[in-house]
């Protein structure tokens, strides 16, 4: 099992949302967060300019899926979150140990 956390940009939560209901992409978490990447949070970094660390609007969304469909569930986030311009987000996967789920007691990918 893997946790699979993106940031994305808050307009595509819809849409992304709508394309793991398409790819039975199940179980989700959703937070609002401030942050920036390598521009600082600013479009234009100017050189020699002293910048304070601007944060970003974005949203961080979690889903732990099967190992199998790790690739899968990049491609769908790749495919609705990318514009092609700074700021798209990133993708970050973690290994996860154990899923349990407390209605059944079920363990393991048949739990999530
Ligand atoms: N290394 C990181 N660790 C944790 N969060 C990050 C990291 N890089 C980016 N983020 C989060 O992702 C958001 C979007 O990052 P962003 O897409 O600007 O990354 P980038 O590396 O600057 O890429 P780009 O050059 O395409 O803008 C940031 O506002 C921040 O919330
Ligand atoms: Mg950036």
């Amino acid at each position: 099992m893997k946790l699979v956390e993106a940031i994305i940009r808050p307009e595509k939560l819809e849409p992304l949302k709508d394309a793991f209901l398409k790819y039975k992409i199940n179980g989700l978490n959703v937070r609002q967060v401030l942050g920036c990447g390598n521009q600082h949070g600013w479009t234009a970094h100017n050189r020699g300019t002293s910048v304070i660390m601007n944060m970003i609007p974005k949203i961080e969304i979690k889903i732990v899926v099967a190992d199998e469909k790790v690739e899968d569930t990049i491609k769908v986030i790749m495919d609705v979150a990318r514009t092609g311009e700074i700021g798209d987000g990133k993708i970050f996967v973690k290994s996860v140990e154990e899923c349990i789920r407390i209605r059944t007691g079920e363990r393991g990918d048949v739990a999530l």
